[in-house]
């Protein structure tokens, strides 16, 4: 027996005809000689009719909340049934009784949290997935059509990318070893083969600070590619970032709409978008009343009022060396300058850090004995400069983070199917 999705049903391609469906029973109302279900497969939501005396009505009388269960009947068009469409249901069987299911209606956030494994079944959950799916698609598309290969990092490393203080230690056999924070160090290492390159996979970070944008293991896009510099960079997330809109508003139009997004905000991100220097940044969080001076590093509070201030996407660059990790490159003739790069945007803050990688083997081994790191550690990595070294450059986005600002989602956590914070780590 084939069985038709039910979103083929609602856009009206089964009127008249016997189909079956199957799927789990998403609501239940009962009156004295009608039960009337609701359907749910992966594709959307049909209400089923089950009058008294039919084969379906006893199987019916027994069915609960998320039972697994095929039906069939003759497809009816009835303006009253949610969707439009409804099926007077004649046959009826249970694949799997359930339980009283745990999730009713108005639980908060916490529980269904709690819930994972049970709430990413929720209508919300299926939508927010299948455009995280696509989000992930079209990231692929774009860095495939403009000639990024594509590689795949290690997880496991020996060595920091991003500062001590937020690296998950591991055991692995007799070493103690590091879960990886960036792809960065080792996308260097292949552009020297491939000049451009890109990755998308997960980055692990010990963030204590418990925030609606900080996850423990969140995806990360890193691309970095040879012979270019801060404006390649800036062009090149201007680009990924719009067309990331443009194709979900097309791709997903029917997603975004049940979820209530605004798709004129989205089609809106177009480049160039603007650009101010960290400098600039500042003087404009003096003027609004931050106690924050040339050198210090704007955290969520500072980002978020700038952000309100552009109301798109918009870049900070040219930050203080200090306060930019070890590899960033500095000006010649700034050299307190570090050639690095934010793009910021409307309440998340911080999408992406990327930037112009120090090129010059001397400087480099400087920065990270400056920076208190281990340069043995680093050896490898300064190989690079020592073999034909060549200006380049690279960002990483947080995948999250971009679903987060383009959905409109209170918090990061609903961008994942299962998050990881310091206290969540389960289901
Ligand atoms: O700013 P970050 O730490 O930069 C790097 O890791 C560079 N090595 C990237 C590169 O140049 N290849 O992280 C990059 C982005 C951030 O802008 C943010 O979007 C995301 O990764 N991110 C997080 N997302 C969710 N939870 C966290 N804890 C995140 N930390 C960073
Ligand atoms: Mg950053």
């Amino acid at each position: 027996m084939s069985f038709v999705p039910i979103q083929e049903i609602l856009a009206g391609k089964c009127e008249g005809k016997q189909i079956s469906v199957r799927g789990w029973i998403f609501r239940k109302r009962e009156s004295k000689k009608t039960i009337f279900l609701l359907v749910r497969d992966a594709t959307g939501t049909i209400q089923s009719i089950v009058k008294e005396g039919t084969p379906a009505w006893r199987e019916a009388q027994k069915i609960t909340i998320e039972s697994s269960v095929t039906l069939d009947g003759v497809v009816r068009k009835d303006e009253r049934a949610p969707g439009g469409y409804e099926i007077p249901t004649q046959q009826m069987s249970i694949i799997g009784l359930a339980e009283t299911f745990p999730i009713t209606k108005d639980q908060s956030p916490e529980f269904l949290r709690n819930v994972r494994h049970l709430w990413l079944r929720s209508r919300k959950m299926n939508l927010i997935m299948r455009i995280r799916s696509e989000v992930l698609g079209q990231i692929h598309c774009f860095f495939r059509k403009n000639g990024f290969i594509e590689i795949s990092p290690p997880m496991f490393i020996t060595s920091a990318c991003e500062g001590g203080s937020t690296l998950f230690s591991t055991k692995y056999f007799n070493n103690d070893l590091f879960m990886t924070q960036s792809a960065q160090l080792y996308s260097e290492v292949l552009i020297y083969s491939l000049e451009k390159v890109y990755t998308c996979a997960p980055s692990f970070r010990a963030e204590k600070s418990r925030t609606i944008r900080h996850l423990c293991e969140y995806w990360h896009v890193e691309p970095e590619w040879a012979f270019a510099d801060m404006d390649d960079v800036m062009s090149v997330e201007e680009d990924l970032v719009s067309y990331v809109c443009q194709t979900i508003v097309n791709q997903c139009s029917q997603e975004l709409e049940e979820l209530g997004v605004n798709t004129e905000r989205l089609l809106e991100v177009q480049k160039p978008f603007p650009r101010i220097t960290y400098r600039e940044a500042i003087e404009r969080l003096q003027k609004r009343g931050f106690d924050i001076k040339w050198g210090e590093d704007m955290g969520y509070d500072e980002e978020k009022v700038l952000a309100e201030e552009f109301k798109e996407p918009f870049f900070v660059f040219d930050y203080p060396r200090e306060i930019k990790a070890f590899y960033c490159k500095t000006y010649k003739d700034q050299p307190e300058i570090a050639m690095s790069v934010d793009m910021l945007v409307p309440k998340v803050g911080e999408l992406t850090t990327g930037g112009a990688r120090e090129d010059d083997k001397d400087k480099l081994i400087k920065r990270i004995q400056d920076s208190g790191l281990r340069v043995d550690d680093y050896n490898w990595y300064i190989d690079l400069r020592r073999y034909g070294t060549v200006p380049h450059v690279g960002f990483g986005l947080g995948v999250e983070r971009l679903i987060m600002w383009m959905l409109n989602l209170d918090n990061i956590m609903d961008a994942i199917p299962f998050p990881r914070t310091p206290r969540r780590f389960f289901p």
